[in-house]
């Protein structure tokens, strides 16, 4: 990895900076689609929100890149001890060395990471051609592309008027059945999707007798106009028989019927040809295709 000149210094984040300092640098660049970064927000307000979640604290798990006093790069991590996974924020870097600046930050950041985590996973825009050359530097490799699809509320005049169910106790095994059959390995698991559910966490079913055919996992965070499709899936018999479509025009129904909602997205598998069909044909368009790249990790 290339040595970073002397006139950068490497920090760690101190907390007053992370609403002031990090969030808006790491929001500005994300907005190029040269830039983007999966984990990160496009409006400093969400990225704050984001930032704020974060377990362990951004000061103890973000390092900033200055050149003087200029700030040129953010590089952090978010994980999940049950998963044993660190998700990497970034790197995002705005200097000409982008490389020697990110392989700087890289190093920097992976001594910050706990014990439980064994496997690290970068997350990007196609297009942002850097963060890929560092992956593969880093001995990262791809698990797959992604499409960000996004759904604003114009859209909804083409969108038939379905409903589905609320979901009730008698189907909540069920639903812990069916989401751990398809996502053995998810970062929300099925206990987690019913505890959830709140004025803006809704699981909408579709059932017939004691059987659930398909749930729909959607939430809206009205303070961004912001709604998100996080999991919808019918059983494997019940498919091809219009029922996701139904799901998800029920999902976009809720969503929108709380005013502040402007706009949708959801993440799709590129792949899952099914799912990509069933979205686009309701509407939703390509915002970005995205690369997850992973390696093990072994903290020395
Ligand atoms: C994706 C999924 C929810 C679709 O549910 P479904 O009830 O079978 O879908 P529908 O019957 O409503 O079909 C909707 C559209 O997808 C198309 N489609 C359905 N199954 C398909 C298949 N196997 N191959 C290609 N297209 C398919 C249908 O033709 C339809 O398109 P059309 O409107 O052009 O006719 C279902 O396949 C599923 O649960 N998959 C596993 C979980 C999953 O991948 N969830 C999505 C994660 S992003």
């Amino acid at each position: 990895m290339s040595p970073l000149p002397q006139k950068f210094t490497l920090r760690p984040v101190a907390r007053e900076q992370v609403a002031t300092v990090l969030a808006p640098f790491l929001a500005r660049l994300n907005r190029e689609p040269e830039r983007h970064i999966g984990y990160c927000d496009d409006t400093p307000e969400m990225m704050v929100d984001t930032l704020a979640r974060l377990s362990p604290v951004p000061v103890d798990t973000f390092r900033l890149a200055f050149e003087g006093e200029r700030l040129v790069g953010a590089f952090g991590f978010d994980t999940d001890a049950r998963l044993g996974r660190a998700w990497l924020f970034g790197p995002q870097v705005e200097h000409e060395a982008w490389h020697a600046v990110a392989d700087a930050l890289f190093t920097a950041v992976c001594p910050l990471l706990p014990e439980h985590v064994r496997k690290l996973e970068l997350y990007y825009d196609v297009r942002n051609t850097r963060c890929h050359e560092a992956a593969v530097r880093w001995g990262f490799t791809s698990a797959g592309d992604s499409y960000v699809l996004r759904f604003e509320r114009d859209g909804m005049t083409k969108v038939p008027h379905e409903t589905a169910e609320s979901l009730t106790p008698a189907h909540h095994d069920a639903l812990k059945v069916l989401h751990h059959e398809l996502w053995p390995v998810s970062w929300l698991t099925g206990e987690q999707l019913l505890e959830k559910q709140d004025e803006n966490h809704r699981l909408l079913v579709l059932t017939e007798g004691p059987e659930l055919l398909g749930y729909v996992f959607a939430k809206v965070q009205p303070e961004f106009g912001e709604g998100f499709i996080e999991h919808v899936a019918v059983a494997e018999r019940a498919r091809g028989r219009g029922l996701g479509r139904k799901l998800v025009a029920a999902a976009l129904r809720w969503m929108f019927s709380r005013d502040e909602v402007k706009v949708t997205h959801l993440v799709a598998r590129a792949e899952n040809e099914p799912a990509v069909r069933l979205y686009r044909r309701l509407g939703y368009q390509v915002l970005h295709l995205m690369r997850a790249a992973r390696r093990p990790f072994q903290r020395s």
